[in-house]
């Protein structure tokens, strides 16, 4: 079959030239844009990347139409009910699940790197106790970079590796650490008997003073809102990581510029603000007052947990978290519990809203999640660092990808200029 290309025509000039087309596996084919500045002397306009594809990448497929999500071609509901958060960690690295062999390999890499230097530990001195733990996680984060020098040349494939298992086996340590700090706890050290999740549960719950069991239910739980949450391609913090590490930074400062990006209610703070939402609500004869105020332009409210850039149908993962959530909370002896009510009310009654109809307003992954996390005893503003942690994986799977690839030049988008055209200095005395 003859390669597809769209012909572009200026009308102005009548020259032609024509756009070559790129096809993926699966998806919609790319419109390779790279000549139109040589060629015509005009860039293209897309505010917010609706239609722009930034990079091309094998790690993770989203079909919104059609609600579809694969990791590396797995359909997520698959790897939700068979796989664990370190299986997929390591098919979101790897780009195939592991052989039993190098799983354990793996896990044991990732268990090797749980402890943090002690005098990271004391960073979080510096910190209010108020501080949200958003700004402790990025801001350790970055700092991590001043600790392993030996370790941080990027075009060392090794290198890579063993900052991949650094950043995704201490991530869990400081996040616990910013809890910990919160509280005016002792901070708890990680125990490496313990799986991924449950090790996260230890280091968040356990004090000094009494014994602490992991209750398995709760890091199942949890291990199965880190699968969902790996990844999602090139999402706002995916997006930003790519771009801070295409200048050549370092990769703690690439993941922490993730971490930043991902705190915003747009984004990976959605499920904080999700729970806030809902207790504002408080009962559901205030649903249909809320309803309106979304969709009144004036207000700035809208419905958190609601909409997204790509799923014009339902979010697959909020399907599957509304599942986990009967049944976590069920097992927990707590079916009753107000806020789960009150959220399955609100999306029943936006679903039959033509507003919320006609613009493909779907519930996402997390009007739910925080309603897990909260029955898991974790607070409310941690919720975003859950976010962060699981989508960690994701950041580094991209950055790895972006780093090895022999193509990669640094990310540098142009403008629409609309400010003053040239003009010549004018002395303050002759300023009006
Ligand atoms: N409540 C009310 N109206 C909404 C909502 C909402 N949650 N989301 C979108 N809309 C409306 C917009 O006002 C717009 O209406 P208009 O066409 O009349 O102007 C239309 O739907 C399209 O919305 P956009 O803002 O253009 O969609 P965009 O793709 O830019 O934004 C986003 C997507 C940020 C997720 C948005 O839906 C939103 O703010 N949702 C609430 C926050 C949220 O839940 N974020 C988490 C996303 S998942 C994640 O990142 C982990």
């Amino acid at each position: 079959m003859a390669p597809k290309n769209y012909q572009l025509t200026d009308s102005a000039t009548g020259k032609t030239s024509d756009l070559p087309v790129r096809s993926g596996t699966i998806g919609p084919d790319v419109l390779d844009v790279a000549t139109l500045y040589r060629d015509h002397g005009v860039f293209t306009f897309d505010p917010g990347f609706g239609v722009t594809a930034a990079c091309e990448s094998r790690i993770t497929y989203i079909d919104g139409d059609e609600g579809v999500l694969l990791y590396r071609g797995y359909p997520v509901e698959q790897l939700a009910e068979k796989s664990s958060f370190m299986e997929v960690s390591y098919l979101l690295l790897h780009g195939e699940l592991p052989a039993r062999k190098d799983l354990d390999i793996f896990v044991s890499n990732i268990r090797h790197h749980t402890m943090i230097n002690e005098t990271l530990l004391r960073f979080f001195n510096g910190f209010h106790h108020n501080a949200h733990p958003m700004a402790m996680v990025s801001a350790v984060v970055a700092s991590m970079s001043a600790f392993y020098h030996d370790s941080m040349d990027i075009n060392n494939p090794r290198h890579r590796e063993i900052f991949a298992h650094r950043i995704i086996a201490k991530i869990p340590t400081i996040a616990a650490a910013a809890h910990k700090h919160s509280l005016g706890q002792p901070f708890v050290y990680p125990r490496n008997d313990l799986d991924y999740c449950s090790n996260l549960l230890h280091m968040f719950f356990a004090v000094p003073c009494a014994p602490y069991r992991v209750d398995p239910i709760y890091a199942q739980a949890l291990d199965l809102l880190f699968i969902l949450h790996a990844d999602h391609e090139q999402n706002a913090s995916t997006s930003t990581v790519r771009l801070a590490g295409s200048t050549g930074a370092n990769p703690y400062a690439a993941i922490s510029a993730g971490v930043s990006a991902s705190g915003g209610p747009a984004h990976g703070g959605a499920n904080e603000a999700v729970l806030e939402m809902l207790e504002e609500i408080g009962t559901a004869d205030n649903i249909p007052k809320y309803v309106a105020m979304a969709k009144d332009k004036s207000s700035h409210f809208r419905l958190m947990g609601f909409g997204h850039r790509v799923y014009k149908n339902f979010d697959p993962r909020a399907r599957l978290i509304r599942e986990m959530c009967h049944k976590v909370l069920a097992k927990l002896g707590r079916s009753d519990n107000p806020l789960f009510e009150l959220a399955l009310r609100l999306e029943e009654v936006a679903l039959k809203d033509e507003y919320f109809v006609a613009r493909k307003l779907y519930p996402n992954v997390d009007f739910y999640s925080g309603i897990i996390y909260s029955a898991l005893g974790i607070p409310r503003s941690m919720f975003t660092v859950m976010f962060a942690l699981a989508r960690t994986v994701g950041w580094v799977a991209h950055w790895q990808e972006m780093i090895a690839d022999p193509a990669m030049r640094i990310s540098r988008p142009r403008q629409l200029y609309s400010g003053p055209k040239r003009r010549d200095y004018t002395d303050i005395a002759g300023r009006a």
